[in-house]
């Protein structure tokens, strides 16, 4: 389902200084496999599902999506790509303010395989139990309500391909365990493949698989060049 090779990114740091992040040799995800990495603060994690995302583009090394390679792609392809393939559950929750609540999950839709469908949005957003904050905008609700809406939104098109980004960062306990098991029950549902990061224990313990980014991420025992 996710093959990445060789993939390489690095920054300039304010001082002018190449400093590489991610540096991945080999890593895959199967059909409905279910993994958490986990990796401290600013380890490299969101950089890593951006590049899986085609948000970011590599200095070099393959993403591969169900057979569809995202590196290589022009941006309206990867984009297209991401659309058809991927659920993004951003750590910045990346929603729209000027629409509501359906509208974001309606609209995240709109460029899926599945077109816009309010009564699908709406029933996921039930599940996340925002039923009742529909008509609402982001601004209107809380961290963790908004965070809900994001989750709904990545899962309502069925993605093949589920990226979660600390998804229950902003959420109490228990309001974390539920968001997680609704995001694991409906990756099951469709047999999506999930990949999560996190440095939350808590979280990484509900899962039975789990690896440590820094050992995937060859690039951080790498000298800075
Ligand atoms: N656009 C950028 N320009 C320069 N440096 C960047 C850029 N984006 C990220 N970095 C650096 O890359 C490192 C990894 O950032 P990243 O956001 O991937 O970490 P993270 O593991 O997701 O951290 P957290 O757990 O806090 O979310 C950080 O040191 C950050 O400063
Ligand atoms: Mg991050």
């Amino acid at each position: 389902m996710l093959a990445v090779a060789d993939l390489k990114k690095s920054f300039l740091s304010p001082e002018g200084q190449r400093v590489a992040i991610v540096g991945v040799g080999r890593f895959a995800l199967a059909a409905g496999e279910q993994l958490a990495l986990r990796g401290e603060s600013g380890s490299g994690k969101t950089t890593f599902l951006n590049l899986i995302a085609g948000i970011l583009a590599p200095d070099s090394g393959r993403v591969t999506i169900d057979g569809g390679e995202m590196t290589g792609l022009s941006e309206p392809k990867r984009d297209r790509l991401r659309a058809e393939k991927l659920g993004y559950i951003f750590q910045t929750f990346n929603l729209l303010q000027g629409y509501t609540v359906l509208e974001n999950v309606v609209l995240g839709m709109s460029f899926g395989p599945r077109g816009a469908d309010r009564g699908h949005a709406r029933e996921v957003l039930g599940r996340v139990g925002l039923g009742h904050r529909l008509e609402h905008f982001p601004r209107q609700l809380s961290t963790g309500q908004q965070q809900r809406v994001a989750v709904a939104r990545a899962l309502a098109n069925r993605p093949k391909l589920v990226l979660a980004d600390e998804p229950t960062g902003n959420l109490d306990r228990k309001n974390a365990h539920e968001a997680l098991a609704l995001i694991r029950e409906v990756c099951r549902e469709h047999g999506a493949a999930l990949l999560l990061v996190s440095h939350d224990e808590d979280v990484l313990k509900e899962f039975e698989v789990r690896k440590d980014f820094a050992e995937i991420n060859e690039a951080l025992k790498e000298p800075a060049r």
